[in-house]
């Protein structure tokens, strides 16, 4: 029978209204997206997350309570509303399963989770050949990462390996699981065993063992499994608003960060359509979160690090106490620096983001004189033409400031712009100008009420 849709009818079925919108971080990490998509939640219909693993760390306050999030996503807070682990993710089971009792044990309603059943499992040789690769290089001439040691970088590498990846959909198919640990075992085993260090405990991979764990985990997070992609396809060609969530950030991000020192996914807005299997032209709207200043946990350049002077040292260990700049995931101690604007724009023209949402500017009050990089120069003293993502290239950057005068107010009570002291309004001006893009959302304290909207 002929069909009775012209195609002209059947390619407006399939195009995606450009209906949602993306939260992805500009620096390293770190910017407090969680509390931008736990307000943005309010007016979607679900959230996802594209990319990432248990690195990411996203804490949250709730009328006064900390929440501290790693793999589900922050939406996770508004019950029952779906709450998205995309395809693009990879998941430690062990941690989710943690994550997910905590939530229970503080009576959180996790109705909403539902996992991809293409994501792929974050394996224990994953997390054991992570911290072998970090400690190989920290041993030999090169700078180690200064990854998470959570497996995110063996995963992934597995995943595009292919041959040796398991995806969650795999639990709960004991049969294939069984064959596929059959063979991966011996593979992990010898590959370990011939870069463990001298002395070291090389581990014995054992098909058996670990088909039982695989099993329970099935047994835990079968009911969770979904094609997640066809479920958000159909969400967005029903015009329901969907809400995708970047985990780490644009400079962290494999292709477009500061290579090599960056995490293993696609954290820049780009990561949505693999991540979540969605048409990429639904992102209508990019909301690109930079924090009032600059942090940086693990290797790499950071031109604006407060280092070079005792006093810039005690400055950044200030800022690091007042903003709480200890990793979510490993508690490590962030480096602190200034607001980097040449790396801002770059991440912000990257994303096409559409709005700023800018945090944690009560942090700077006291601070008397508020530098912001504007420019870098490179060796000879020549201006570069802008941002280089390439982390031996930053190495080699000088930052240029210009220096304005700081707030002594206690901001945290603001809730318009027009409340903020003068030096505040002045300082997030140069933000907009230097970036081209308007600020949409200035957070002025960890809870959801201490929020300026633009
Ligand atoms: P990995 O993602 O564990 O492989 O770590 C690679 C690099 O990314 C390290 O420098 C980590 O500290 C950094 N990193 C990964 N995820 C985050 C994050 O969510 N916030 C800040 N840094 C991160």
């Amino acid at each position: 029978m002929p069909s009775t849709t012209s195609p002209r009818e059947a390619r407006a079925g399939t195009a995606p209204s450009a209906g949602a919108t993306a939260v992805v971080g500009l620096q390293w990490g770190d910017e407090g997206k969680g509390k931008i998509v736990h307000l943005m939640t309010e007016r979607h219909d679900a959230v996802a997350r594209y990319n990432g693993g248990a690195n990411a760390g996203h804490s949250i306050v709730v009328k006064g309570e900390r929440f501290a999030l790693h793999l589900i996503p922050s939406g996770i807070l508004h019950a029952g509303k779906p709450a998205v682990i995309g395809n693009g993710v990879v998941i430690d089971p062990d941690w989710l399963s943690k994550e997910l009792d905590a939530l229970h044990a503080r009576g959180v309603d996790t109705s909403g989770l539902v996992i991809s059943d293409r994501a792929h499992v974050v394996m224990p040789w994953h997390k054991a050949e992570d911290e072998l690769r970090e400690r190989w290089l920290a041993e030999g001439s090169l700078e180690p990462i200064g990854t998470t040691k959570r497996g995110i970088g063996p995963c992934y590498a597995d995943k595009a390996t292919r041959g040796t990846a398991i995806r969650m959909g795999d639990l709960v198919r004991p049969a294939y699981l069984r064959r596929r640990l059959e063979s991966i075992c011996p593979l992990k085993t010898a590959m370990l065993g011939s870069i463990t260090a001298k002395g070291g405990q090389a581990v014995r991979y054992e098909a058996e063992v670990l088909a039982e764990l695989a099993s329970g985990w099935g047994e835990r997070f079968g009911r969770y499994l979904r094609d997640t992609g066809a479920m958000l396809r159909g969400m967005i060609h029903a015009g329901k608003r969907v809400l995708f969530e970047g985990a780490n950030a644009t400079l962290l991000d494999v292709d477009h960060g500061t290579y090599p020192y960056v995490t293993s996914s696609s954290c820049a807005v780009h990561g949505v359509g693999p991540g979540a299997g969605v048409p990429p032209a639904a992102v209508g709207r990019v909301i690109g979160v930079v924090k009032a200043y600059s942090t940086r946990v693990g290797g790499g350049a950071m031109p604006t690090e407060l280092v070079r002077t005792e006093a810039e040292r005690e400055l950044g260990a200030e800022i690091r106490q007042r903003g709480r700049e200890f990793g979510t995931t490993t508690g490590r101690p962030r480096r602190v620096g200034w607001l980097d604007l040449v790396a801002v724009r770059y991440s912000a023209e990257l994303n096409g983001t559409t709005g700023l949402a800018v945090m944690l500017l009560d942090v700077l009050a006291g601070v008397e004189t508020l530098r912001v990089c504007v420019g870098y120069r490179e060796a000879g003293g020549r201006p570069a033409g802008g941002f280089t993502p390439d982390g031996e290239w930053l190495s080699g950057v000088e930052a240029q400031y210009v220096d304005l005068k700081g707030f002594s107010q206690d901001v945290s009570k603001a809730r318009r712009l027009s409340e903020l002291p003068g030096e505040a309004r002045a300082y997030l001006d140069l933000i907009e100008r230097s970036v081209g893009c308007p600020i949409e959302f200035v957070s002025v304290g960890p809870d959801r009420e201490q929020t300026i909207e633009v």
